[in-house]
C-alpha cells in the first residue's frame, strides 16, 4: 500500500520571516518553529510546510536562494533544522521544505561561476544568449516583477534570463547536471528527515528553446506572455519523481500558475508518476478584471458564481485522475475575510464561513499562517509595503506606464498585494503583538491589539476553535475525504452549497457568503439533515442563513 497520508491530512504554512522570532532581531526564526509546535498540534495539523529559509540575499524574502544546503543565519542554523524536522516528528507533524528549483540568487556560487566564463562546469547551469545585433535582448520576454526578463552581464558579455527579480536567474533543466543537483539538495534534506516538497513555480522550468518573442497584445514594451508548461515539463517532473520523490516516499505539491484542471491532470494523475497536488491560481482571480494591461492590480469585485464554477470544475475533472490542494491564503495572497469577506463587522463569520467551504471540498486544505485566527489586511501607506513585486510593479505600470493612477494602485494593492500575508503573526497584545522582543522586520498590523492569538482564545469567537472544528471533522470523517461531490445552486449569487456523498452517507456543506441574510428555499429538501457544524451560535428561522453564517450538515 501506498503511503498517502496527505489525503487525510491538513498543512499549515509558515513564513518564517513573520511568524516567531526567538533572538530579538526582529526575525522569525527556526526556534521560534520549534517553540511553537505545541500551539500547531493544538489546532490539529498534520505537516507543516515552511517557506524557504535557506541562505538568501532576500530580495525576495527568500525565494531567492544563494545556498540549498545552508539554512540563512537570519533563521537559524542547520543544526536548528534537524531538531525542527525531530520535534515535529515527535508530535505527529510532518515537514515539507519549499523547492525553488526554477531560479536561484545571483548571489548563488553556481550563478558566480556561470557568469565567469562560457566553459566552465557551470558555464550552462543558467540561460544565457548573445546580444541581438543592436545589442538588444535575445527576445520580448518580460519578467513577473516588471521589465525585460533578460539582464545583461558584463563580465560574460551575454544577456540571462530570468521570469523573476534580476537577482533570481533562472536554472537550465535542459543540462541534466543541473537536474541532478537539484535532485541531490531534495535527497539531501530526506537524509535530515524532510517529508515532502512544495515545488515554487515548477511549471516555469521548461523553455521553449527557440525563445519565440512573445506576440504582444498591448502597447507595452514587455509583456509576460505564456512561459508555463514548456516543452519538457512533464519529462522533467516525471523524472525527479522517479528520481526523487518516488524512491523516498515524498510528498509533492508543486505551484502551477497558468494551469488549468485539465493540465493539471498531466500533473497529478497518479499513474503518470508527477506531482501529488498542484496550486491552482484560477480561482484566485476572480476578483481581476481579465485581458487588463494592470494584471493583478486591475481588481473588481469577486464574483462568487465564478468562484464556485472554478472550485468545482477542479473538483470534477481531477476525480478519478488525481487529488486537489485546497487553499485561499499563502504568503503570495491577501487575507480573505478582507479580500472577499468583511473584515469588520463579520470578520469572525465570514473567515469561518470561507473556511468551511474549502475544508468541505475534496482535496488536502492548506492553512496559513495567522488564517485560523482570521487575520486581515494592514491598510497601509505606499512607503510601508516591502514586496518586490509591489515595487517593480508600480514602477513599471504607474511610474513608466502610466496605465494605472497610483490612488487605484494603492486601492489595488490594500486589496490584493502580497504583503497583506506577510505582516507578522499577531500572538498577543504586547508589544509588536508578541511576535519579537526587537523591531520587527516589517510593520505589524496595528489591530494586533485586538485580534491576536490569545484575545481569540478567550472570544466566544473563536477563529482558531473553529478551525480545529474543522480539522478533527476531516480526520474522523472519511467521506470529507473520499466523498463524491456535487455542487448545488450554480447561479446563486450569494450562496455557496454543495453535496458529498459516500456510501449513502451525505453531507451538505452551506455558506451565506453575504453581508446580508439569504433565505434558501433549497434547504426545505434537507430538512431531516443535522447540523453537525456551524459558525452562529444561535438557531434561525430553518430556511434562512445569516450573513455569513455557514453549516455542515448531515442526513440522519
Ligand atoms: C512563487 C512564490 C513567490 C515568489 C515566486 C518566485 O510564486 O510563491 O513568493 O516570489 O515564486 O520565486
Ligand atoms: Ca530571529
Amino acid at each position: 500500500m501506498k503511503n498517502e497520508w496527505w489525503k487525510n491530512a491538513v498543512i499549515y504554512q509558515v513564513y518564517p520571516k513573520s511568524f516567531y522570532d526567538t533572538n530579538a532581531d526582529g526575525i522569525g526564526d527556526l526556534p521560534g518553529i520549534d517553540a511553537k509546535l505545541d500551539y500547531l498540534k493544538e489546532l490539529g495539523i498534520d505537516a507543516i510546510w515552511i517557506s524557504p529559509c535557506y541562505l538568501s540575499p532576500q530580495i525576495d524574502n527568500g525565494y531567492d536562494i544563494a545556498d540549498y544546503r545552508k539554512i540563512d543565519p537570519m533563521f537559524g542554523n542547520n543544526d536548528d533544522m534537524i531538531k525542527l524536522i525531530h520535534d515535529a516528528h515527535q508530535r505527529g507533524i510532518k515537514i515539507i521544505m519549499d523547492m525553488v528549483a526554477n531560479h536561484t540568487s545571483d548571489k548563488s556560487a553556481w550563478f558566480e561561476e556561470s557568469r565567469r566564463s562560457k566553459d566552465n562546469y557551470f558555464s550552462d547551469f543558467y540561460i544565457w544568449k548573445d546580444p541581438k545585433i543592436d545589442g538588444s535582448e535575445p527576445n520580448n520576454w518580460g519578467s513577473n516583477f516588471g521589465g525585460s526578463a533578460w539582464t545583461y552581464d558584463e563580465t560574460r558579455k551575454q544577456y540571462y534570463l530570468h521570469y523573476y527579480g534580476k537577482q533570481q536567474p533562472d536554472l537550465n533543466w535542459e543540462n541534466p547536471k543541473v537536474r541532478q543537483a537539484i535532485y541531490d539538495v531534495m535527497r539531501y534534506w530526506k537524509a535530515h528527515g524532510v517529508d515532502g516538497w512544495r515545488m515554487d513555480v515548477v511549471t516555469s522550468i521548461s523553455k521553449n528553446q527557440k525563445f519565440p518573442d512573445n506576440e504582444n497584445p498591448h502597447h507595452l514594451k514587455y509583456v509576460v506572455g505564456n512561459q508555463d508548461n514548456g516543452p519538457r515539463m512533464h519529462e522533467f517532473i516525471h523524472e525527479m519523481n522517479q528520481e526523487v520523490l518516488k524512491p523516498f516516499e515524498m510528498m509533492s505539491v508543486g505551484e502551477a500558475p497558468s494551469s488549468k484542471s485539465k493540465d493539471a491532470r498531466l500533473l497529478v494523475d497518479p499513474k503518470r508518476e508527477e506531482l501529488n497536488m498542484v496550486f491552482t491560481f484560477e480561482h484566485m482571480h476572480v476578483d481581476r478584471k481579465p485581458g487588463d494591461v494592470n494584471g493583478r492590480w486591475a481588481i473588481q469585485p469577486m464574483d462568487l458564481v465564478q468562484l464556485k464554477k472554478t472550485l468545482a470544475n477542479w473538483q470534477d475533472n481531477l476525480e478519478g485522475h488525481g487529488w486537489n490542494a485546497l487553499y485561499f491564503e499563502n504568503h503570495d495572497r491577501a487575507r480573505t475575510p478582507s479580500r472577499w469577506g468583511n473584515d469588520q463587522e463579520y470578520r469572525y463569520e465570514s473567515a469561518t464561513a470561507f473556511a468551511t467551504v474549502l475544508h468541505g471540498l475534496k482535496g488536502t486544505p492548506f492553512v496559513y499562517q495567522g488564517e485560523e485566527i482570521g487575520m486581515t489586511n494592514p491598510k497601509f501607506e505606499l512607503s510601508d509595503y516591502e514586496d518586490i513585486e509591489l515595487k517593480t510593479n508600480y514602477q513599471k505600470l504607474v511610474e513608466q506606464e502610466q496605465t494605472i493612477s497610483a490612488t487605484d494602485f494603492l486601492k489595488a494593492a490594500r486589496k490584493i498585494s502580497r504583503d497583506n500575508a506577510r505582516t507578522p503573526m499577531q500572538w498577543d497584545d504586547s508589544d509588536n503583538g508578541g511576535f519579537t522582543k526587537g523591531k520587527p522586520w516589517f510593520k505589524m498590523n496595528p489591530n494586533y491589539l485586538e485580534l491576536n492569538v490569545v484575545a481569540d482564545a478567550q472570544s466566544t469567537k473563536s477563529v482558531f476553535r473553529y478551525y480545529q472544528s474543522l480539522i478533527k471533522l476531516r480526520h474522523d470523517n472519511h467521506i470529507l475525504e473520499s466523498g463524491s461531490f456535487k455542487l448545488l445552486l450554480p447561479e446563486d449569487k450569494n450562496i455557496f452549497v454543495y453535496l458529498r456523498e459516500l456510501n449513502g452517507e451525505k453531507w451538505l456543506v452551506i455558506a451565506n457568503l453575504s453581508d446580508v441574510e439569504q433565505r434558501v428555499e433549497l434547504l426545505k429538501d434537507y430538512a431531516d439533515y443535522k447540523e453537525i457544524l456551524g459558525n452562529y451560535a444561535t438557531d434561525s428561522d430553518g430556511l434562512v442563513l445569516r450573513p455569513y453564517e455557514s453549516k455542515i450538515l448531515k442526513k440522519l
